[in-house]
């Protein structure tokens, strides 16, 4: 894997070995510690980041390798002098060996890698991917459940522009046995060509009106904000989805609730301490499986120079 763009970049024997050493890069940190000495990522963020855009910085840092970064590239970098994406990735790519982008159009990072000579992660590009949120999400309920294949989860909240939905679904339908349930407010559903994604690769969609039809024994409830930033009518009411400790109780003692983060209020604080709200866990997950993900692209792209 020289790059990664898309969720749908992925397959299952990659997937395996990323998490296969993520585990190891999680028990034994020490021995990665120098791995990517001598190496330079940049990250490169035209929207806000906290989770994403640290744990990658912490990821790049335990691996050894150098840092250059710019969080708020919109307004901070040449962008606001009217440079091009095009551009800022011909310059930046002499000064680092990985670009890391976050950006505002969801072909950022199509048109990033047309002109790259070093790798690119999409680290959320509009609301269309956020591949390596999707891959620490579905490192989390590999944890948590074991098995992926037969895995039931109910997505919940804004399914139109949460883009580590998207790019958890794809993911999702590398495995058997999928079945999602889809919950949100009008207006916010799962756009088609998800639903026919889903379809198309032998899993199951099934559309929620109300909590009390996704079944009690569901794998993961993974619930998400309301993207506000990118939509119009700032003031929906989000009442019938928001996830409180009295809707929770009738699930299963093994329904486990996920979360990208940001929360605002759809996730009630009365569940943080329920030992089945597992997303501050799948936050962290984000440095074993940003270390292996960096590890085994650089390990990939470079093969050929002295260091691997
Ligand atoms: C998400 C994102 O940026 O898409 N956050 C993240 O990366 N963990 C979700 C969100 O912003 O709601």
């Amino acid at each position: 894997m020289k790059n990664l763009i898309n969720s749908e970049d992925l397959n299952l024997n990659e997937i395996e070995k990323l998490f296969l050493l993520a585990d190891k890069m999680n028990k034994k940190q020490k021995k990665y510690d120098e791995s990517l000495k001598g190496f330079v990522i940049a990250t490169l963020f035209y929207e806000p980041s906290t989770r994403t855009r640290l744990s990658f910085e912490s990821a790049i840092q335990k691996l050894g390798a150098g840092l250059i970064s710019t969080e708020n590239a919109k307004e901070s970098g040449s962008a606001k002098k009217g440079e091009s994406l095009e551009d800022t990735i011909r310059i930046i790519q002499g000064y680092a060996d990985m670009i890391i982008l976050r950006h505002f159009d969801n072909d950022s990072s199509e048109i990033a890698l047309k002109v790259a000579s070093v790798p690119i992660i999409n680290a959320g590009s509009g609301n269309g991917e956020h591949p390596p949120q999707g891959l620490l999400d579905l490192y989390t309920i590999r944890q948590y459940k074991k098995e992926i294949d037969n895995t039931t989860i109910a997505i919940i909240g804004d399914l139109k522009n949460s883009r580590t939905v998207h790019s958890l679904i794809k993911l999702l339908c590398l495995y058997k046995n999928i079945t999602i349930y889809g919950l949100s407010i009008k207006g916010l559903e799962l756009p088609q060509k998800y639903v026919e994604y889903i379809n198309n690769h032998n899993s199951k969609f099934i559309i929620c009106k109300s909590f009390s039809e996704i079944p009690s024994s569901v794998n993961f409830i993974y619930q998400t904000r309301i993207q506000i930033e990118r939509i119009e009518n700032k003031n929906l009411s989000i009442e019938d989805i928001i996830l409180n400790k009295e809707r929770f109780s009738r699930f299963s003692q093994n329904t486990f609730i996920m979360h990208p983060l940001p929360r605002l209020n759809e996730i009630s604080t009365d569940l943080d301490d329920d030992k089945r709200s597992i997303y501050f866990q799948q936050a962290h997950n984000g440095i074993p499986t940003k270390m292996a993900l960096i590890y085994s692209i650089i390990k990939d792209f470079y093969k050929n120079k002295k260091h691997f």
